[in-house]
């Protein structure tokens, strides 16, 4: 089901997930559940991406499913076929926005300049993710666009050098929605099957949440 702005505006944490197995895919979504944490993002950096995606969805309806690094309209195809509720990308491209647009289902394009929320904005694009954040300025940056971009209804999600360590920093900020990072559920972690790890993490950073 396509998720609503309220159902990834509502999130404040996304952990961003690079998996190499998709049949890790279900034993990671449940760790990331027992920990609190209902929404994830599966990204088309592996092979195995597309049967994760088609693997939560059958599994763990409930979970709110986005796929991430989509940057060609064949993969966007592919995780709205598998049955995605949201997709991300690091950069902006008109295309993916359009076929994920077609199918009903938010995405949330990659910006790092005001030109380029600008044409977010113009695209329909409410969400967007502030990629990569740490080294682009960070929460100064995001304070800084939050001045003649907040009473657009604008919301950033800023993922690349977020952790626990500083996601209160990005998240203190009225203009961020969700903060997303891959220490949630490292891959090595994944491979590892470190199931107890996982749900920790994500223990430890919902209650450490501003
Ligand atoms: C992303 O695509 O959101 C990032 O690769 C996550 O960045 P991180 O590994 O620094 O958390």
């Amino acid at each position: 089901m396509p998720a609503s702005f309220e159902d990834l505006t509502k999130r404040r944490i996304v952990p961003v997930i690079v998996i190499d197995d998709a049949n890790d895919a279900v034993p990671l979504a449940e760790a990331l559940l027992e920990g609190g944490i209902d929404i994830i993002e599966i990204t088309f950096r592996t092979a195995a991406a597309a049967d994760a995606i088609t693997n939560i969805a059958k599994a763990l309806p409930t979970m709110l499913l986005g796929a991430g690094t989509v940057v060609t309209e064949e993969n966007a195809t592919r995780a709205i076929d598998a049955g995605v509720s949201f997709g991300l990308a690091p950069g902006l491209n008109p295309a993916t926005i359009a076929r994920f647009q077609k199918a009903g289902i938010p995405f949330v394009p990659g910006i790092a300049t005001p030109s380029e929320v600008e044409q977010g904005l113009s695209l329909g694009c409410k969400l967007q993710k502030f990629f990569p954040a740490g080294d682009m300025g960070g929460p100064t940056f995001l304070k800084a666009l939050a001045g003649p971009y907040a009473s657009f209804g604008v919301k950033f999600c800023p993922t690349g050098g977020v952790s626990l360590g500083n996601m209160n920093d990005y998240l203190a900020l009225p203009i961020v929605a969700f903060i997303g990072g891959s220490w949630l559920a490292t891959k090595q972690q994944i491979a590892d099957k470190d199931w107890t790890t996982i749900s920790r993490q994500a223990r430890d950073a919902l209650a450490a949440a501003a």
